[in-house]
């Protein structure tokens, strides 16, 4: 049983609308049982699953996770092409499974730096998941903050430019609809498993008023038992949004 369908004293548990997942610790996982680091990636892609079928189960509806940064290209070569075939080989099954698992998928980040492949597969798996309804992921892959908001900044102001727009127009609403993320809710709960305790270029728009859950279970070793825990800490939190409460 889903730890937040507990009734605590007062008020049953509340699910977040929206949890994000730094995917970290893939490494460490591997060098800690003498294993390449890519062991690791392989056991956290299933980690990736386990969590992603739990969150529809319980019913959450956004899920969006870390899987590549913009500055993750700086790995070893052998490391980058396993994790791009790694994620090759995910969304090929991700496909062919669609219609049991019934997942809605949105990619966020800057799919033109992948292989042809991936990026088709990317937009195969965007565009035949749309019909879903269940939880939403929005999978990022060569996503970093910083780019995801200069794209947006570059964008208003080539509007701008060509006369379609004027800078006072630009307001927190019409920004946040210039991000990959337009239409979603910002993320209530920001988990970083791994016990690394920073953002790392992570949704730093839409984290202005996340609650932050750290654990140094290592991304591989991470299941539902952990998401339980992380929800329970997230109903501890007394959210005020600059007011008073
Ligand atoms: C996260 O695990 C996966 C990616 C960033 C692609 P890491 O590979 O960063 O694992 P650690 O942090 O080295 O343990
Ligand atoms: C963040 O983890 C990126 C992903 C999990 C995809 P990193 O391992 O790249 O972050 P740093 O280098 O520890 O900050
Ligand atoms: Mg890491």
């Amino acid at each position: 049983m889903p730890i937040f369908n507990k009734k605590t004293d007062s008020k049953p548990m509340e699910l977040p609308t929206h949890i994000a997942i730094i995917m970290d610790g893939n490494g460490r996982w591997a060098k800690k049982r003498g294993l390449p680091r890519t062991a690791g990636h392989k056991v956290g892609a299933e980690a990736f699953r386990t969590i992603a079928n739990y969150a529809k189960s319980i019913g959450l509806k956004y899920l969006t996770v870390y899987a590549f940064s913009t500055e993750n290209w700086k790995r070893s070569q052998e490391e980058v092409n396993t994790i791009m075939e790694l994620l090759e080989k995910y969304l090929r099954e991700l496909l062919r499974d669609m219609d049991k698992n019934r997942v809605r998928f949105c990619f966020f980040g800057d799919l033109s730096r992948l292989s042809p492949t991936l990026r088709a597969e990317a937009e195969e798996t965007a565009e035949r998941s749309k019909q879903y309804d269940g939880v939403q992921v929005n999978f990022c892959l060569n996503y970093g903050g910083r780019d995801e908001i200069l794209r947006a900044a570059r964008s208003f102001a080539a509007k701008c430019a060509a006369g379609e727009a004027r800078p006072e127009e630009l307001t927190d609403e019409v920004f946040s609809g210039l991000l990959y993320s337009a239409g979603v809710p910002d993320p209530d709960l920001i988990i970083r498993p791994s016990g690394e305790e920073r953002i790392s270029n992570f949704l730093l728009w839409q984290s202005a008023y996340a609650e932050y859950y750290f654990t140094d279970t290592l991304w591989p070793d991470f299941g539902p038992r952990d998401l339980d825990l992380a929800i329970e800490a997230y109903n501890k939190r007394s959210r005020r949004f600059g007011g008073v409460k």
